[in-house]
């Protein structure tokens, strides 16, 4: 048999979202869009975990994603959590529980977790903590993803496959986990305000296991392994969405290294953590925000932060807006930026093939000029590409071109022609700039509120033309 790089035209394909900023790009728009279109019949993570928060609207009644994929609000998806996922049970079985009240179902014949994807164990998430309130903070989201990763690596980590095949080393791997973490915890000589307010109490390693044993328990009929069930679909030719959490900017290998997260957020990523081959890959939707924003990273650098107090408030929005700029995992303000074309372009050399650009009707709150970072200087060198570390982005100074803004409220346009030219113009730039087709463009919170500017394939929109994101 000849083994080729091209996909056999029978079989299925996989789309991939991801995010190319610094996470909370508005990917679950897109998503939900594309799962509409009805070409797929798996809706997939594969990476993060808790520390996600996408935001779904079913019946007119938000729902709050994080570990389970936006699928869950269609019918007929086979939900994946993937083996690159980071699975926290006692979160899940919260989330399951908000789902299964605005009356979907979720049961193993919708939503399957890989057996071979990490579990977030207690004291993971106690060393999160620990870490938070210490000198070493680093502006996580206190869910246990940094340790829960750190034990993936250091091949000490836990998966759901021991429920099944040893559960004495489950039991063994939490209690020596809770028995360390309450050392440290007796060492750290907190404040009883500061244990009560980041629940840092040390605890009774037995009880604290059982009951966590039990929580978990309730998923179990949902682990499985995947991958030969997402290789099934695509081989009888049905498809797949994939959809990132996070971003290429807080991607482990490509982000702001060490302030970044601990999974991998891009294309390479989905490959791994799903377990599909490059050649499965069809389009690459990279998500990015025109109102950059950027959360747990405020003493950290941020090239294109926005300086002024007043326009960074504006931006934000408020707390009860639908897009108010609060962290959805943690309700955390999030630092305000101007675009940045040189993350777009480290995603477009990581597999992004076309961009969907969010919050277009936001722009004015700029003022009358906006600016759009199309290179960095970096010790007297010009960078076209964002580099992956914090060290040499504290160095870097953002190149900007500047361009004049409009006062006209866009938020109900659909067709791309009657935007104002300056919208236009901006949009037009990014795409020269990147050199990446902007396919999709968000001009307000709905789903509904997007205009489709070209085809998947690049081609210039015409009502002739199916669009993926037109459905
Ligand atoms: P962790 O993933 O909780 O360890 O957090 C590491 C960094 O990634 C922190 O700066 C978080 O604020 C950021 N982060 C993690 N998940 C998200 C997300 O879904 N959106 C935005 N930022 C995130």
């Amino acid at each position: 048999m000849v083994h080729t790089l091209e996909r056999a035209p029978e079989t299925g394909f996989a789309d991939l979202v991801i995010g190319v900023n610094y996470g909370d790009e508005g990917k679950g728009n897109t998503v939900d869009r594309l799962l509409r279109s009805g070409e797929y019949s798996v809706a997939a993570r594969f990476n993060g975990g808790a520390n996600a928060g996408h935001q779904l609207f079913f019946k007119g009644q938000e729902i709050a994603l994080h570990q389970v994929p936006s699928g869950i609000a269609h019918d007929n998806i086979l939900n994946v959590i993937g083996n690159g996922s980071y699975v926290d049970p006692e979160e899940l079985v919260k989330e399951i529980a908000e789902i299964v009240d605005l009356g979907l179902s979720v049961s193993p014949n919708n939503l399957l977790i890989s057996d071979t994807a990490h579990l977030v164990l207690p004291h993971q998430k106690t060393e999160d903590r620990l870490r938070e309130v210490g000198r070493t903070k680093q502006g996580s989201t206190a869910k246990g993803i940094a340790f829960v990763g750190g034990d993936k690596y250091r091949r000490e980590g836990a998966r759901p496959e021991l429920f099944e095949y040893d559960i004495d080393k489950l039991h063994q791997l939490v209690i020596d986990g809770l028995t360390r973490t309450n050392l440290l915890l007796r060492e750290a000589k907190l404040t009883e305000e500061q244990m009560t307010k980041h629940d840092l109490h040390p605890v009774n390693p037995k009880e604290r296991f059982e009951a966590w044993l039990a929580t978990a328990r309730a998923i179990q009929p949902h682990f499985t392994d995947t991958f030969p069930i997402v290789h099934e679909y695509l081989d009888s030719g049905r498809n797949i969405l994939a959809e990132g959490a996070q971003a290429t900017g807080l991607d482990i290998e490509h982000g702001i290294y060490p302030l970044n997260t601990s999974s991998h957020a891009t294309p390479g990523g989905a490959m791994n953590g799903l377990g599909i081959a490059h050649h499965h890959i069809r389009h690459v939707f990279g998500v990015s925000k025109l109102t950059m924003s950027r959360v747990g990273g405020e003493s950290g650098p941020f090239v294109t932060r926005v300086s002024s107090q007043l326009i960074a408030k504006k931006l934000r929005g408020n707390k009860e807006d639908v897009d108010g700029e609060y962290g959805k995992s943690t309700g955390r303000e999030r630092d305000m930026g101007y675009p940045d074309n040189t993350l777009i372009k480290r995603a477009k050399r990581l597999g992004v093939t076309q961009l969907v650009l969010t919050k277009l009707d936001l722009v004015p709150r700029f003022g009358k000029k906006v600016k759009v970072a199309i290179a960095y200087e970096f010790e007297g060198q010009r960078l076209e590409v964002a580099p992956n570390s914090a060290s040499k982005l504290a160095a870097c100074r953002a190149i900007y071109e500047t361009f004049p803004t409009w006062q006209e409220d866009i938020s109900q346009i659909r067709d791309y022609a009657e935007l104002p030219v300056e919208a236009r113009n901006l949009v037009e730039f990014i795409e020269q700039d990147t050199e990446l087709p902007v396919v999709g463009i968000g001009v307000g919170p709905d789903r509904e509120q997007v205009i489709f500017k070209r085809s998947a394939t690049g081609a210039e929109q015409s009502p002739k033309l199916k669009h993926p994101l037109a459905v």
